[in-house]
């Protein structure tokens, strides 16, 4: 009898993880890893913030804390802070009682968790999503129930900047009650912002057509160093009066990835509309994985509580986020210096960790296959896979990649 799994149909291997795995089969001793988004120092490490390893030996010495199962929502005085740093500790939502935070699986579970409320609880069935996008939001959503994926265009390949007015078209033409997936800032792949102007317009879009906002916060901090500054978008549609969703991670500005450390935050217009929200999303996650963990978001906590520790953290995010402004520069600097073919302005003009370089397809095959560096199909780079040490090579390898197969572009 053959096996009751030999229906199960082919999946394709997520590309990102795939192309790590090569990157570390690799034997070649200047090889590059452009592909993951994980912070490297300019020693090519991973790094754990010191005051991440400071707070994890308290917390290993604090006899006064256990295993215990958290609730369904969490470690409450986490998911406060969280929503504080987001909002800001004056904003109006979090002074009237009317957020709702709940302890999720990092960034990508406060994504799932808020779409698997809209979906079941609020009857949403539409969602659009950035072209391109952050490849899981289309899983994320689809799996949690939405009925139908559209996308909004969002980059301009000629520019190789935001494509606002399409974006606007677009949206101008969604339904009502669609759920509009926004990154609130540096956006993943292509390191593009709308401007405040900008997004006064995407507001006032969204307000006029009965739209629905869903924020995915997974850089705040990381991407300028400024925690207002990076989330200024969501707490301008806060201040509007907006109801809304936010999916926060911890995983880059802490450094925490694999703890799975995350928050969503859900903005009503008042508080007792929360009341069976809260109730409906405790069974949900009851339902799914029962309680999240607590080791990631007890180190968030402890940081966010402490004045000092603060502190000590925000000089952690700037260091970061200088880190990769700093090789932004170097790699075009470079790529200017050997008058490569074509205009390098937008990679530093974009922000983030991640820079959408319009190499292409064949372009990057070649850098992969001849020269070692690791980047996904798209062209979108890692600028934190960048170091002083190795983006002289880089720089090269683009410029004959550019030069051996010119680009229409
Ligand atoms: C746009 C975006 N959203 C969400 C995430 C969430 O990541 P995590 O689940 O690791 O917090 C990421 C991480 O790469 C991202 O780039």
């Amino acid at each position: 009898m053959s096996s009751r799994f030999s229906c199960v149909e082919a999946a394709p291997p997520v590309e990102i993880f795939a192309l790590n795995k090569a990157y570390k089969e690799d034997s070649f001793p200047d090889k590059v890893d452009l592909g993951i988004g994980a912070y490297r120092t300019d020693e090519g490490k991973p790094w754990v913030l010191p005051v991440v390893r400071k707070t994890e030996k308290a917390l290993s010495e604090d006899e006064t804390l256990n295993h215990e199962y958290l609730g369904q929502l969490g470690l409450d005085e986490f998911s406060k802070a969280a929503s504080r740093m987001l909002l800001g500790e004056d904003s109006p939502a979090i002074k009237e009682n009317r957020t709702l935070g709940v302890q999720t699986l990092s960034g990508t579970g406060a994504l799932r968790v808020g779409a698997d409320f809209l979906a079941r609880c609020a009857n949403f069935t539409d969602f659009y999503m950035s072209a391109p996008t952050w490849p899981n939001h289309r899983l994320v959503f689809m799996h949690a129930g939405f009925k139908n994926c559209h996308t909004y265009r969002y980059w301009n390949p000629t520019k190789r900047n935001l494509d606002f007015e399409g974006m606007l078209q677009d949206l101008e033409n969604a339904p009502e009650d669609s759920v509009i997936i926004l990154h609130a800032c540096a956006h993943n792949p292509t390191g593009v912002d709308a401007t405040q102007d900008q997004w006064k317009q995407i507001a006032d879009l969204i307000e006029r057509k009965k739209l629905f906002p869903f924020f995915d916060c997974a850089y705040q901090g990381f991407a300028s160093g400024d925690l207002i500054k990076d989330s200024w978008a969501v707490r301008y549609f806060v201040d509007r009066g907006f109801e809304l969703l936010c999916a926060q991670s911890f995983a880059k500005n802490f450094g925490l990835y694999n703890e799975r450390a995350g928050n969503l935050t859900i903005v009503a217009k008042d508080p007792e509309a929360l009341v069976n929200s809260r109730a409906q999303i405790t069974l949900l996650v009851r339902g799914n994985y029962s309680n999240p963990p607590c080791h990631g978001v007890r180190i968030v906590s402890r940081v966010l509580n402490d004045p000092t520790l603060f502190a000590e953290w925000q000089g952690h995010i700037s260091e970061m986020s200088g880190r990769i402004i700093k090789m932004r520069a170097a790699l075009k600097q470079k790529l200017e210096e050997l008058a490569t073919p074509g205009n390098w302005d937008h990679i530093t003009s974009q922000i983030g960790m991640f820079s959408y370089t319009g190499l292409n397809q064949q372009q990057v095959k070649y850098l992969v296959e001849e020269h070692h560096i690791y980047l996904p199909k798209d062209g979108r780079i890692s600028i934190c896979g960048l170091n002083t040490k190795n983006v002289g090579y880089v720089a090269k390898a683009f410029h004959a990649a550019v030069t051996k197969f010119p680009s229409s572009l």
